[in-house]
């Protein structure tokens, strides 16, 4: 058994996430605990590089089942050398995104199925799943409205997909937490983000007993 705690936060384009992790962070901190903010794809160099090559705009002609497989070579590549280390020597790893992202874009909404991705993944993380995830749940026109307004925000391949892909990723995520209840806590992410952060901390104190 590992002594840290990996927690991983999720959800659909425009949720929030970045936002509320660094106020989630802080407050993790505040508590005396030691924290490994990392995200994925990417979080070390191989799976940055791996990341740039699946986001790069210029990239339309890419197989959905290429695109998962990358995912899962970056997931596995960050896992072994960052998350498990930082779990071995009792860190809090802080993730934003992981497996359950595959499950809902190129499980769902690419429609590769779960059942697929479930497999490659599995072979990817030897059984690793997070201690806790947090699903921010926003309306897919809300969450892309927001990161059209947001300027400084990069824009990426899967962020030019049309509403409907995004509303199927959003369906993803419901079938996810049918799936995975213990492990998968929702968040509205359609509140005020106070409201949101508020929400968010309160379950990791549940689940970290702080
Ligand atoms: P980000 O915008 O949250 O940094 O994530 C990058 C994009 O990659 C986002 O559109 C979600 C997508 N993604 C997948 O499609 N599958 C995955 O397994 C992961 C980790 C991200």
């Amino acid at each position: 058994m590992t002594k840290g705690c990996f927690i991983t936060v999720e959800g659909g384009e425009g949720a929030g996430k970045t936002s509320a992790l660094d106020a989630i962070e802080e407050m993790l901190r505040e508590n005396g605990r030691s924290v490994v903010r990392t995200r994925e794809p990417g979080g070390i160099p191989i799976a940055e590089q791996i990341r740039s090559i699946i986001l790069d705009v210029d990239h339309t002609r890419m197989d959905p089942r290429t695109e998962a497989l990358l995912y899962a070579a970056a997931r596995r590549q960050h896992l072994v050398e960052k998350v498990l280390p930082a779990l071995e020597a009792g860190h809090v790893v802080l993730c934003d995104r992981f497996i359950d992202s595959s499950l809902a874009y190129q499980g769902y909404a690419r429609g590769i199925g779960f059942e697929d991705i479930l497999a490659i993944n599995e072979f990817a993380i030897e059984g690793r799943y997070p201690d806790l995830t947090l699903l921010f749940r926003v309306d897919p026109d809300v969450g892309l409205s927001r990161i059209h307004r947001d300027q400084s925000r990069e824009q990426n391949r899967l962020d030019q997909e049309a509403l409907t892909f995004h509303q199927k990723v959003k369906e993803g995520y419901e079938r996810i937490v049918e799936t995975y209840p213990e492990r998968v806590v929702e968040i509205d992410a359609n509140q005020s983000f106070d409201q949101v952060v508020a929400d968010a901390v309160r379950m990791i104190k549940q689940r970290l007993s702080l």
